[in-house]
């Protein structure tokens, strides 16, 4: 039988409590399947960092690179806030991104219909959202050089070649084609250099995508209309700043970042991780909702692993028990028939799922 290798990274804070959920129903999916998987487990962040010295351990980057997809849960926590910048659980996960060329990030935004009511916003603005942020992920400010942090003046560097914007602007017309096809490039192109470049690389490569309407905003507007009028949008292009800061804006929409996947691509290997941090607020209190890694998982099964069935199945996995009143405490009081711990909401979608 084929084993699909997946290289499990957990982290730290909620990481661990959400990926074990994650596997769960994967394992539960592929029950009656002819593939399964066989998982190896790397170090990553600020239990890396505690063990070897290393956030991103040369082992865990060998073993992703050997793997036919990796599942990330989260890290972080203000344990390791203070460690300079290059030992800090988030720069590991910068490196291992511009080490895997995960160049694209990938984060759909949609309304479970069940929980219309949990968001911020009135449900009748956020009833049929259906959107995706394509952020680019190896570049930009992030990345850019020089980076000075001084006690008297410190800066950073919002950069782009054209081939890194036109790589990621080809990537969001693709994906716009066969959705609604529109896209949206978000920039600062009336403030900023670079962002006017980015702006003049996107509309070249439209030339090639005639079947693509495309529109252009400045970020703070973009920011704005996703809370007006989120409906509007199909595919948002955006860098990785703003969309760094757009997708978690997107994530409210939802009514809990819990419950938003992502994938990276780009490389030869993919990521797939919840939007989330590793919310240390919460960690060890089961109480985290896994349902945004169980869908990272789908995106795995669906974009890596090339098993939309099976995909699909874990998918209306999730539909199935938030229409059956499951909620976690972030999403507790809309339409709550039973409040879950973390490990209870695994084993439902689990449960679920093996009998499709
Ligand atoms: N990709 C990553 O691993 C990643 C992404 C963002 C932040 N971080 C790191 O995570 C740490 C915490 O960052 P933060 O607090 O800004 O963001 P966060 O996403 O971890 O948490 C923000 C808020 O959302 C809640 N939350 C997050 N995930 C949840 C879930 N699955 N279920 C229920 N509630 C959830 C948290 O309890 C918190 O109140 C920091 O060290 C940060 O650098 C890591």
């Amino acid at each position: 039988m084929k084993k699909y290798k997946i290289a499990v990274i957990k982290g730290d804070g909620i990481g661990p409590e959400i990926i074990d959920e994650a596997k769960k129903v994967l394992d539960a999916a592929v029950l009656n399947a002819d593939f399964g998987f066989s998982y190896s487990e790397y170090l990553m962040g600020g239990i890396a960092y505690d063990i070897t010295k290393d956030p991103l351990p040369q082992e865990t980057i060998e073993g992703c690179l050997n793997a036919d997809a990796i599942l990330f849960g989260a890290i972080g926590g203000d344990k390791w806030d203070n460690l300079p910048r290059e030992k800090r659980p988030e720069s590991g996960l910068l490196r291992l991104r511009k080490e895997l060329n995960l160049y694209a990030n990938y984060r759909p935004v949609k309304v479970y219909e069940e929980l219309a009511e949990a968001s911020a916003l009135k449900s009748s603005v956020v009833e049929g959202v259906d959107l995706l942020v394509v952020r680019e992920l190896t570049g930009g400010i992030y990345f850019g050089e020089p980076r000075v942090y001084d006690s008297k003046k410190s800066y950073n560097t919002m950069v782009y070649s054209k081939d890194e914007v036109k790589r990621i602007a080809r990537d969001a017309f693709e994906a716009a084609r066969v959705r609604r096809k529109k896209l949206c490039s978000v920039d600062k192109a009336n403030v900023l250099e670079v962002s006017q470049f980015w702006r003049e690389c996107v509309e070249e490569v439209s030339k090639d995508y005639p079947d693509v309407s495309l529109s252009h905003m400045y970020i703070d507007n973009a920011a704005m209309q996703l809370i007006k009028d989120p409906k509007q949008f199909d595919v948002i292009l955006t860098s990785n700043l703003f969309g760094d800061i757009l997708s978690d804006e997107a994530s409210m929409i939802s009514g809990s970042i819990g419950l938003l996947p992502s994938a990276s691509i780009g490389g030869k290997v993919a990521l797939f991780e919840p939007i989330h941090g590793s919310a240390p607020d919460i960690a060890g209190q089961g109480v985290a909702n896994p349902l945004a890694t169980i869908a990272s998982a789908s995106m795995m099964l669906r974009f890596a692993l090339h098993q939309p069935e099976i995909a699909d199945k874990i998918d209306k996995a999730i539909q199935i028990a938030l229409k059956d009143g499951y909620r976690t405490k972030d999403i507790a009081s809309f339409g709550a028939v039973e409040i879950c711990s973390t490990t209870e909401m695994g084993s439902i979608v689990a449960d679920i799922v093996s009998k499709m």
